[in-house]
């Protein structure tokens, strides 16, 4: 399958040098071309260059992009996209005063989707997931990392593990999966925190294993969850079978999670709302990518992570939507771009990157995703006529991607 795009008004973050991750300073840059062409041959960018410099290309699928901007797919690098169910019950609660950890310590929570999660079946599961798969890709997502921790039992972890895999197979957008079993106690261990870990360790990693589930793993690292020494044990232990460790810490408290996360090696660490001088001090001189989730705060009225004072130290920053039935039942990654330039005070340039080139690192997908390159996956984004690219997280509750196209399909 072949396809040509001709006309493009703009063409963003081209990038001859296939950076990996882009931090500090260099955030601030967004090279682009303008009218411009772009050939995609099996899945994969061919070619580009200037409409003045376009060779013949005669009996391709031509898209006329005049007036429209192209820019690479977003790299959604952390989603819990698989669940079952909903919380719009915890929601109503929230409005009516209660906060996120009440309603947890109520029952709540992680716990009160694990149980409706094991109580549905695997292709339900799937057909709940896939309509949400669906709805993210056409707003722009080319590539998404999906966890599990909505299962809580061996049986319902790997159910979790499956779909997604499921979903890797029958969708065209790259997924990349892991595992989150300790992303709370379950209601049938409570008090007894250690005998979940052993069944953790003992039973589950090495099936996720054997199966070849997950990629990465992942603990809730907060007060009321697991304590720093649980997430080192989980995160030794995952080094055993591989796993590189991508984890949830300081969203309420900073308790030491990142300076341990980045001992570990980490690839990411994620939510940040709490985020004190010697976490920063902690990232930095790693290649542990610090990930913001700002829909996140904005659902549940914390603070937003200091991606400007995160940046500003020179460090780099990823933008995920933690796409989830609790803290954040949105998947859309424009949104996710603009409330970090409303909120979070990234430029335009900055979201961008941080949305695209940066959180394809968060997923180790540098070398093949979340920029314009040759021969990376041709995931793209046609928007619809704007004035520029500031227009889109400027215009923040406008659709304005025309199409989508991935793998070199279009999905929209
Ligand atoms: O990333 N904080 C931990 N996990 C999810 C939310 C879990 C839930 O409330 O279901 C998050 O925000
Ligand atoms: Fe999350």
């Amino acid at each position: 399958m072949k396809l040509l795009l001709t006309n493009i008004k703009e063409l963003l973050q081209v990038r001859e040098n296939f950076p990996t991750k882009l931090s500090g300073k260099e955030m601030a840059e967004l090279p682009t071309l303008k009218n411009a062409w772009l050939y995609i041959n099996h899945g994969i960018i061919e070619d580009y260059g200037i409409m003045a410099k376009m060779g013949p290309h005669q009996g391709f699928k031509t898209i006329d992009c005049s007036g429209k901007t192209v820019l690479p797919a977003w790299c959604d690098s952390h989603s819990h996209i698989v669940y079952a169910g909903n919380r719009e019950q915890e929601f109503v609660d929230r409005i009516n005063g209660l906060s996120y950890q009440e309603i947890a310590e109520k029952g709540g929570g992680i716990v009160n989707s694990a149980k409706k999660l094991q109580e549905t079946s695997e292709e339900d599961l799937y057909h709940q997931s896939a309509a949400r798969l669906e709805e993210v890709m056409k707003l722009g997502t080319g590539a998404i990392e999906i966890k599990s921790g909505y299962g809580l039992t061996t049986d319902a972890e790997l159910k979790m593990l499956r779909v997604a895999k499921k979903l890797a197979e029958e969708y065209p957008i790259t997924i990349k999966t892991t595992f989150l079993g300790a992303h709370a106690i379950p209601t049938e261990y409570k008090g007894n925190k250690d005998g979940y870990l052993d069944l953790l360790c003992n039973e589950m990693l090495p099936k996720v294993a054997e199966e070849s589930l997950a990629e990465y793993i992942d603990i809730f690292c907060e007060e009321g969850y697991f304590s720093v020494a649980d997430m080192d044990r989980v995160l030794s232990e995952g080094k055993k079978y591989n796993l590189i460790p991508k984890v949830h810490v300081n969203q309420f408290n900073s308790i030491g999670g990142i300076a341990s996360a980045v001992k570990h090696k980490a690839l990411s660490v994620d939510h940040l709302e709490v985020f004190t001088d010697e976490d920063l001090a902690a990232l930095k001189n790693s290649e542990t990518m610090p990930v913001a989730l700002p829909s996140c705060s904005y659902f549940l009225s914390i603070p937003y992570t200091p991606g400007r004072k995160i940046i500003d130290a020179g460090l780099p920053l990823a933008l995920a939507t933690d796409y989830n039935p609790g803290s954040t039942p949105s998947g859309n990654m424009n949104f996710v771009v603009a409330t970090a330039c409303i909120k979070m005070r990234l430029t335009p340039e900055e979201a961008i990157n941080a949305a695209t080139i940066n959180g394809a690192y968060a997923m180790g997908l540098s070398e093949t995703h979340g920029s314009i390159c040759r021969g990376k996956v041709a995931n793209l984004i046609i928007t619809k006529p704007i004035p520029s690219y500031g227009y889109l997280p400027y215009a923040f509750g406008s659709n304005l991607i025309d199409s989508v196209i991935i793998g070199g399909k279009e999905v929209k």
